[in-house]
């Protein structure tokens, strides 16, 4: 039986890392794209030099063309620039975006019915970018971020805790910045929710620590920004859609009414499956917590409007 292809393209540090986990999984054959000549089909080959250890049976393959991704299943996009330190994710808006827009054009003739993953930071307007430039319907193009920010949120729980990570749920939603939004009443610790187990300064600390995860990382590597969590949040994001499990995971997705939100893709809970977005999940959030949504959809709706959408 032939496996799933999955697409990743961008062979940089986050694209490599989640193309090598992915293949670690067994889910599928790979396909790395890059525009630089050699990294992808260099990386390919070393994480194939890995399959007699590893005993994984998809292949990995390097490409500097879309050839070879033809007809893929799945197509996670990591093309773009990383963040530097001071640099928040929106000063990567114009160079990530003028790539976004030619990778889409690419993976729109070359693979017309993949679940597209985005990645590119600004993550929740660069997925809302290519959802436009492709014309795919738009649960079949969504964004890591909520995924991410949640594992983060868990680790953090774990730490202040000392509770074992497995026992651990942890729900981040709202843009994949500053203004993300996590859900302390609906993170829990073997079912308990976050709020009757700790302090509000001790929770508010936690907070703040999820909130800066990833600029926590940035500011340590001087150079580049985080990639093993990231790309183990893609990984767990194609597990979920090639098994169509419909499993809820915090998904940017695009908004048409829930939550009061449209027009823009957010990260919310959603069902994921071979179809890409099988669904929405309404949270019943209570005011804070709505409001919070509200204001961090507000700063992506106007970078939205600041940016050129058409095709
Ligand atoms: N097509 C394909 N690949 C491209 C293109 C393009 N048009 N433009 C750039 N790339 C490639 C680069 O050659 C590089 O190999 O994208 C890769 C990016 O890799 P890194 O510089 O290592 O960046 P990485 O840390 O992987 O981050 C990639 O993910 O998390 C986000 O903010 C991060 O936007 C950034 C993206």
């Amino acid at each position: 039986m032939s496996l799933p292809k999955v697409t990743v393209v961008g062979a940089g540090q986050v694209g490599a890392t989640a193309a090598f986990l992915i293949a670690l999984k067994g889910l599928a054959d790979i396909v790395l794209v890059d525009v630089a000549e050699g990294i992808p089909q260099g990386k390919a080959l070393d994480m194939m030099h890995a399959r007699s250890l590893e005993h994984f049976g998809g292949s990995i393959t390097g490409s500097n063309d879309y050839g070879p991704t033809a007809g893929s299943d799945v197509v996670v996009v990591t093309a773009g620039l990383p963040r530097k330190p001071g640099m928040t994710r929106e000063d990567l808006l114009a160079a990530n975006g003028a790539i976004v827009r030619s990778v889409m054009g690419e993976v729109r003739s070359s693979s017309p019915d993949a679940v597209v993953v985005l990645v590119t930071n600004p993550l929740d307007v660069m997925a809302h970018l290519a959802w436009r430039i492709s014309g795919f319907p738009a649960e079949r193009v969504l964004g890591m971020g909520g995924v991410l920010d949640s594992a983060r949120f868990a680790y953090f729980i774990a730490d202040a805790t000392g509770a074992p990570i497995s026992e651990i749920e942890a729900v981040v939603i709202g843009a994949h910045g500053d203004t993300m939004v996590p859900l302390p009443r609906f993170s829990k610790v073997r079912g308990t929710p976050l709020p009757e187990l700790l302090g509000a300064d001790e929770v508010a600390e936690i907070v703040r620590k999820t909130v800066f995860g990833g600029a926590e990382v940035v500011a340590l590597l001087k150079s580049g920004s985080a990639f093993y969590a990231p790309g183990a949040s893609i990984a767990a994001m194609v597990t979920t859609i090639l098994g169509d499990t419909g499993a809820v995971m915090p998904s940017c997705v695009l908004l048409n009414g829930e939550y009061g939100l449209s027009g823009l893709h957010l990260n919310v809970p959603a069902s994921l499956g071979r179809r890409g977005v099988l669904s929405v999940a309404e949270w019943e959030l209570d005011e804070q917590e709505l409001a919070a949504l509200h204001a961090s959809a507000a700063g992506v709706t106007e970078t939205l409007m600041s940016i050129d959408l058409e095709v």
